[in-house]
Order: structure tokens, then sequence, then C-alpha cells
């Protein structure tokens, strides 16, 4: 590479030399870029690239355009050709050239962006709060920290049912029935690290321990950051709501604060920002999902004391005198609002031991557990402990399925719905009259929805597998059992038992699969981040057997590998190659494919922070029937009226057909400031018996951040890689023009902030972070750039959630902001990487011949092609699209032209990433387009 690099160098100076005119041009640039050698990987934190390319690198990858953006602190590779819509590619003779052509080193250019952020992201944010930090630190026993692979903390204590079955007091490993399939409590999915992903372990970080609780004023950095101006409730969390998440209502728009009009007539209106090309499946998809990853309660409830909101104190610049009356009654927030504290696992001040001259925390300042399987295992479904396992109900007749009951909807359908809770099925009153599913809390249609056709999807792939065993009852099923792994257990032979956990295995990976290829790529809508999910999923190069093989081999030697960092760091670049599903599946080793990069697998606190979507939530859903004219909205009804035992009832009464419709069509709410739903600061909580009854869950939102020490926005940025700001102003779009609209309102926002974080007088002696230094290697202070004694924004006390709801300069067709997406390069991949079952145990022995074909064809019928192209790819019917078809048959003629599933359904998808909003054909006189 060196060696490469020098010839490089030479050839650049010989025609620089020649030419020099020739540097600043496309050509030139790319002559340059092309001769350069690959950027190092950083050493040190501070060394980061921070998704800011070299000026000959942008030039070449984007042109002027993409120059001029290096200046502002959002990542490079967004202005690149080919990464935004149709006007973003060159067109032209030049553009048909192949690999000369800009599109494709734009588009190639943001994925080596991407990967190197991903690789950093591994190397510099993992930081695991079960105990295993140190060694991660200091190595062991000559194998660097992020090479170790098996982790004493991670054995299964002594009078766990299992521990005698793993090895007891000598070395563990899951074997025989314990490692053929996801169990209940998610043990053994790494077969040498028991508890690993398993419900109750604790939140990983992925800030460095320092950096976290930073109210705590644990550190000297810290103090200098953020002063004596933090805390629980400061600046007020109900004022941050009130003033910067409500939702704008026109004057008489009979939103009624989100109850909308009697007999749900279509007549009312809340307004929102709409996301233009996700719809509202999208949204309550993603809540499905976070019940499966992640939960910090436990029977839906925290601990017993409550705790105030804030409603108390108005924003910093007045100073700490009581809210008056007049003035809540202003802000409409609620000072008598309660609710119930945080569970906390840890919270003594942690061990702290020296490395190389440094001092570190073997843990955060407090742990909360995951109270959950951390693994993507459909637990929501499934169950996750004992009391969530009795509420999965199987069908008495055939348990290989889950029980569905009739329900007569006004559809009439034939499949059936989940049955009710019973009140021995739950501690929490509150979830009366919902249906039985191991995750309750929460409850509305979406999850409603969602829980109901996944339940039909397993008993369908159980149908199917019987008809498959009633045809080939001799034939091998590939299953096997490790007990005996060499006897064939044949179609008819395969137990009812079996047969179940085979069809979780297989609606865990079908939901996974929804998720990679299908929502992220809705959610990102944009060329590069279409072809690195598929990547991911599917592999770069899954058309080429012998050079997957080959990567393979590549890969096999990097886990094995004992120098951690040179390992972590391209793991992830050819793991893209082969794709991750069925990563080493050929192998012997069932446990081979997986790689944790030094620290245990589990989600970090941050990661909770960057799914906090509430504002995606629209008030009113703009209800249609599909038997009379789908393009005819007929009831808004309330959200509010389709929670917990409502959505229940709401479910059975119009049947899931017609929600699929109405929520499949209607857009989803924008992931930016002022666009929370009004009835969930209002919510009603009736189980925590206070005065009002209600909290506020987008001061919610804030507050739980606080009580966990998630860095706030600016520092939070930093330690994940990416440009600070230095003021409220650096949020404003950089591309508007001066006096459009939208600039003028984000120009509003920023002094909005202003007036709730405040400002102060700066001392540029005080030194505010290690993770990051100014361009030209001075340490960053308190003054951010600007003379001592300046007056700041106090841009480093605005909560991550504000933050990323303020970033309105994003990548195109970006629905959530680029911070967050830095946070899901580096989790969503390792939820894959980490996962036996997606990587090397995703094959016939586990899943079944039938169940793995399932998977990888999206059901039982082959692969099946969509006639036309979606954004220049030829494309398989999506997977969402072929579960919809199979569990709500009555969708057919609905579903025809649906692309993706979380498209708008009447959109018409347009050209290349168009993100407008027009009607397809059939749809035009639906009135959604009208506005
Ligand atoms: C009708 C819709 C929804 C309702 C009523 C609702 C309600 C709530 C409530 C009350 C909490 C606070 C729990 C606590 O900390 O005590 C919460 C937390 C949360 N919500 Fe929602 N939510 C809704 C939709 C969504 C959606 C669409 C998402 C998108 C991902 C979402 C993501 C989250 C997350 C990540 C948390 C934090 C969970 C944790 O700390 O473990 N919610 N929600």
């Amino acid at each position: 590479m060196k060696k490469l690099a020098l010839i490089g160098l030479s050839v650049s100076l010989l025609f620089f030399a020649a030419y020099p005119s020739l540097r600043n041009t496309q050509l030139g640039s790319c002559v340059v870029y092309a001769f350069g050698s690959f950027r190092e990987v950083a050493q040190e934190r501070s060394e980061r690239f921070l998704g800011k390319v070299f000026e000959d690198t942008a030039r070449c990858r984007g042109g002027e355009e993409s120059v001029k953006w290096r200046t502002t602190a959002w990542v490079d590779w967004q202005r690149y050709w080919a990464t935004g819509a149709e006007e973003s590619r060159s067109t032209g003779l030049i553009s048909k050239l192949g690999f000369w052509s800009p599109n494709r080193r734009g588009v190639a250019g943001a994925l080596l962006d991407m990967e190197y952020q991903r690789i950093e992201l591994l190397r510099f944010n993992l930081f695991d709060n079960s105990g295993t930090f140190e060694e991660y630190v200091r190595g062991r026993n000559g194998t660097a920290g992020s090479a170790i692979k098996i982790w004493p903390q991670l054995r299964l204590p002594r009078g766990h049912s299992a521990y005698v079955d793993v090895g007891g007091d000598g070395p563990q490993r899951c074997q025989g029935e314990l490692i053929r399939f996801r169990n209940l409590t998610g043990i053994c999915n790494d077969i040498t690290n028991p508890l690993m992903g398993s419900t109750d372990q604790p939140f990983a970080r992925n800030v460095p321990f320092d950096a976290t609780f930073p109210d705590l004023g644990k550190n000297e950095i810290v103090i200098n950051r953020h002063g004596d101006r933090l805390g629980l409730l400061q600046p007020d969390p109900q004022v941050i709501s009130r003033k910067l998440f409500s939702r704008a209502q026109a004057p008489n728009n009979n939103c009624h604060d989100a109850h909308g009009l009697a007999g749900y007539v279509p007549e009312a209106n809340c307004d929102y920002q709409k996301a233009p090309v996700l719809n509202v499946l999208a949204a309550f998809w993603i809540q499905f999902m976070t019940h499966d990853w992640f939960s910090h309660l436990e029977e839906g409830h925290n601990q017993s004391e409550l705790m105030a909101m804030g409603c108390s104190t108005p924003d910093v610049n007045n100073g700490q005198t009581p809210l008056s009356a007049k003035e809540v009654q202003q802000l409409r927030c609620r000072p008598e609002d309660r609710v119930d504290k945080s569970y906390i696992a840890a919270d003594k001040p942690p061990v702290t031991f020296t490395h190389e001259g440094n001092q570190h925390l073997t843990r955060a300042h407090k742990t909360t557990l995951n109270k959950v399987t951390a693994w993507w295992d459909a637990s929501q479904v499934y169950g996750y402990n004992d009391l969530s396992g009795k509420r999965v109900k199987r069908d008495p007749n055939d348990p290989a399925k889950l029980l569905l009951e009739p329900v007569i909807t006004r559809a009439q359908e034939v499949i059936g719905y989940l049955p009710l809770l019973q009140p021995s099925d739950y501690t929490n009153p509150q979830w009366s009259g919902q249906e039985s599913v191991a995750f309750p809390d929460n409850w509305n249609i979406g999850l409603s929805f969602f829980h109901n056709v996944f339940a039909r999807e397993h008993n369908i792939f159980v149908d199917a597998f019987r008809q498959q065993a009633a045809a080939f009852p001799e034939d091998d099923s590939g299953l096997r059992n490790p007990a005996n792994p060499t006897a064939v257990i044949r179609y008819k032979d395969v137990t009812p038992d079996e047969l179940f956990e085979v069809a979780r295995l297989v609606v865990a990976a079908e939901i996974a699969k929804i998720h990679t290829i299908e929502w992220t790529p809705q959610l990102l809508y944009n060329e590069p981040v279409y072809l690195a999910m598929n990547a991911n999923w599917s592999g770069l190069v899954s058309k080429h057997p012998l050079v997957e093989k080959a990567l393979e081999k590549v890969l096999a030697r990097l886990a094995k590998s004992s120098s951690g960092n040179k390992a972590a760091a391209w793991y992830s670049v050819f793991a893209t190659g082969p794709g991750i599903i069925g990563l080493g599946n050929n192998r012997p080793d069932v446990n081979g494919g997986v790689n944790h990069f030094g620290s245990p697998f589990n989600f970090p606190e941050e990661f909770v922070t960057v799914y906090r979507l509430h504002s995606m939530v629209p008030d009113l859903i703009e209800f249609r029937a599909l038997r009379s004219d789908p393009n005819v909205i007929r009831y808004k009804i309330p959200v509010v009226e389709t929670l917990r035992g409502k959505a229940t009832q709401q479910v059975h009464r119009y049947g899931l057909a017609d929600w699929a419709l109405s929520m499949g069509r209607q857009r989803l709410g924008k992931l930016t400031l002022q666009n929370h739903p009004l009835f969930l600061q209002s919510l009603s909580m009736p189980r925590l018996k206070s005065v009002t009854g209600k909290i506020d869950v987008p001061a919610l939102d804030i507050i739980r951040d606080r009580e966990r020490g998630v860095p706030r926005y600016n520092e939070f940025r930093r330690q994940y890689g990416l440009k600070q700001l230095t003021s409220f102003d650096d949020f404003i779009d950089p591309t508007l023009s001066k006096n459009s609209p939208e600039r003028v309102r984000q120009r509003q926002i920023a002094g909005l902030l202003r007036e709730v974080y405040g400002q102060h007088k700066c001392e540029d002696s005080k030194i505010i972070t290690t993770a990051q230094v100014n361009s030209d290697g001075a340490k960053i202070t308190d003054c951010l750039g600007r003379p001592n004694g300046s007056m700041v924004d106090n841009i480093e006390d605005m909560d991550a959630v504000v933050g990323w709801l303020a970033e309105f300069a994003r990548p195109h067709g970006f629905a959530i902001s680029e911070t967050q997406f830095q946070v899901f390069i580096l989790n969503a991949s390792r939820r894959l990487f980490s996962d036996r079952f997606f990587t090397s145990s995703f094959r016939p022995e586990f899943y079944t011949h039938f169940g793995f074909k399932w998977v990888n064809e999206n059901g039982p019928d082959g692969v099946i092609k969509e006639t036309g192209e979606s954004n220049g790819h030829q494309i398989e019917v999506s997977p969402l699209k072929r579960v919809l078809q199979r569990t709500i048959p009555e969708l057919k003629s609905e579903l025809e032209p649906v692309v993706n599933g979380f498209d708008p359904w009447a959109r018409d998808r347009g050209d290349y990433y168009s993100l407008q909003w027009r009607p397809r054909p059939g749809a035009e006189s639906d009135v959604a387009f009208k506005n």
C-alpha cells in the first residue's frame, strides 16, 4: 500500500508541477484523490475524520458544491454526486463512462465515508458496563482487549436453572437443547458467553464512562463545559417541551387538543409537519422493534417513588424564579405532573484503574438494566422472561401455532386475531382489555396491528411447513439435533415444539430483513444507504460465490486474530462482502461467524436516546375503508382513542385490512422541533395515581436521558466522531436562500433555543473536551473559537434529543438526523454481527431447509420480482409486502403498485429518489394529495 502511495504521490507531483492550474479542477482533484493512499484509520480519538474529507476528495466526488459544504459542521458525503435526487446526478457523456462517471465516484465515496465511520466507531465507541472494560483496555495474556472473545462476567451464575448444563464451575459452553433455538431469556446465543444479550444485562455505553452523567460534575472538563447549569429539571423539561416540541395549530382547525370532532368526522384536523416519503406504519414499526431490543421498564413501570417533572422554572435567561401562574397558563404545562423514577442497577462510585498513565472508570457512574433480551429475536412477540412467556398463548389444537381466535370484524375476515389478556397474565391494570402479547406496554393501534400480523405469519409458516411435510414426509428437513448431529430429521419427524421454535427463528429473521432492507432504506431514502443496507444483508458480491468464499476466508482469519484493532478495523469492511446473513454458514463452527469487537453485545443508553421518535406519531389517523373508495378519508380517529384496550377494540371493529390501508397511506410526522403529538404531552397515566393523572411524554424523554446520564448534544457529537457546533445559528440550513420562509423559521427556532438554554460569558482558559481538537490542533475551550469574555450560546447544555431534532440540514431523504444515523451505523450493524442466528447459525440445521428458503426468498413461492424498476434497480417484491399479502389477503389490489411497504402507498415514487408528494395513477382523487 505504501509503495502505491509513493508512486501515486510522485505521479501527482509531476502532474501538478507541469499543470498547477489543473489542481483545482475536478480532473486534477480526481488524479490527486486516485493516486493518494487511503486515509489512515485514526489512532487517537481526537484524530477522527469527522465525516470531513480533503478538498481534492470532495471536489472529485461532488464538484464545487461539495467543496463549499466542507465549511459546515455536517458530514461531507451528502453533497457528493448522485447521493440526492435526480438533480444531484451528473448528466451528459461523462455520466455514461462507467468507472469514470462522477455519479459512481459520488456514491462509492459516500459508502467509503460511512465505512470509515463504522471502523472508527467500532474502535472508539464501545464501553461495556458489565465489568469487562478493564481487560478491554489492558488486554489479556498478550491478546489485545478488542480481540477478547470470552468473558467471565458472562458466565451463568450459580443458581441459574441452566448452570449445570453449560458446565457449572468449569469452562462454560452452551450445548444440546440450549443451542438449538432462541431461548426465552436470550441466553446461549453466543455459545461461549451464555449471559450475553440476555434479559436483565446492563445497558452498555457508546461514550467513555467519564463523559456520562455530566450533571454530576465529576471532573474538571465536565465542570468547565457546563458550570453549574445542569440538573434533572434544569433547564426545565416541560418548558422545553412546550416551547420547542409543541405542534402549532392553525386557528379553528377543529383539532380540539388532539380529540378531533364528535363521530370522528373528517372535517377535524390536527396540524403536523409531515415527512414526505414515510407512512404511519413506519412509525409504529420502529416502536414494535424497540420493544424487541430494549426496555428500562419492568411490566410497564419503574420504581415506586414518584418525582416532579418540571413546569416550575422559566428558561435560563430569566433566572430560577418560579414560573408565575400566568406563565404556567400560557405554556399550558402542569407543575403537579409526577412520574416514577427510573430503576438504577448500580450507583456506588465506580472502581477506577490506571493504564499507561491514564485513569479509567470501570463502568459508568450509574448503570441500568435492559429488562428484555437485546437480541433481534422477536421477544416482544415470543417473550423474554417467565411472566412475558406466559402471555404468549399457543394453540391447544396445534402447539406449533400461536393461538388466534375468530373475531367478527366489519371486514368479515377468515384469519383470526390474538386472544385478550386475562387478569392472571399481567401485573399492570392499565393493560386490561388488550391482546395477550409478551410486551404489552404503551399499546396502541400500530402495535396491535404488527403483533397480529406476525402472529398470523407464524401460523401461516406452520401451515405451509406441514403441507411440505405431508408432501415429502421422508425428505431431510435439514434440522439437526446437536445431541446427535449426524442423524437426519425427516420432515415427518419434526415435532410441534420444534416447529414452533423454527417458526420463531423464521419470523425473527423476516423482521430483521424487513427492517434492514425495507424500513431503513425508506427512512434514509438515497442511493448510498440503499446499497449499504442491501450489502449488510445479502452482500455486495452475492452474485459471485468465488469472491464470497475468498472474503469469508479473510473474515475467518480476522475473527481469530489476536491483533484486535486491525481485526476490528477491517472486519466490518469485509463483512459487507458476503453479507451478514449466513456469514460463515458453511463452516463447522456454528458460533464462528460472530464478532463482538472485544466488547460484549448490548445496547448502549445512547442508542435508546436516538430512538425517542415520538414526533413521528400523528394526532389523528385518517381512516379509510378498503371496500368502498380507498381514496376517501372516512373518519379522523384520534390516536388517543386507539391506545391500550381501545387499540384492541378498534382493530376488532374495523379489521386489519382497513387499518393497514389507513396507516399505509398516511404520512408520519417529521422528526423535527415543534412537531410532537399534542396527545403525548397530556398522556393519561392512571397507574401513577398523581394529582393530574397525566404526563408530558416529550418532557419525560428529556428527563429519562438526564437520569441515565446521556451526554448533552455537542459532546455527544464529538464523542461519536462528528463535528461540534459552536452556536445555535449553526443549525440553520446553509443551503436555504436568505429570506426564504424556511430560513426565517429556522432563525426563529435558533432564537428560541437561545431563550431556553441561554448564554454565558466564556472563559478561554477552560478546556471543555478531550474528544476533539480545533482544526489547528488547539484544545477546544469554553469560548468555542470566540475571544475570551464573549457571550456564547449554552450549546453545550442542549439535550441530545433537542439537538438532533434541530438538525435541519440532512442528507437527502433522511427522516432522521446525521447524529442519529451515526449511532445506527455502529449499533444496527452490531445487532447483526453479534447474533449467531444471523451469521454462522443461519443455516438449515437450525432453520430447516424450508425455513432457510422462506427467509431468503421472502416466503414459500420463490423469489418474486417487481415488474418495473425502482430508482434504477431491478428489485424483488419487498419482504413486508409479501408478509402483508399472506396475512391480510384483502389488501391484494391496494398493494399491487406498492414497492416499499413504508412509502406512503398511494404516492408515485417518481424518478431517482424523488421526495415529491404526487399521487400514483388511480389515486388522483385521494384528498391527501390536495394539501
Ligand atoms: C401512541 C404511541 C406511543 C405512546 C403512548 C408512547 C408512550 C411512551 C411512554 C409513556 C414512555 C415513557 C416510559 C418511561 O420511561 O417511563 C415511552 C418511552 C419510549 N418510547 Fe414511546 N410511545 C409511543 C410511541 C413511540 C414510538 C412510535 C416510538 C418510536 C420508536 C417510541 C419510542 C420510545 C422509546 C425509545 C422510549 C424509551 C424506552 C425506554 O426507556 O426503555 N414510542 N413511550
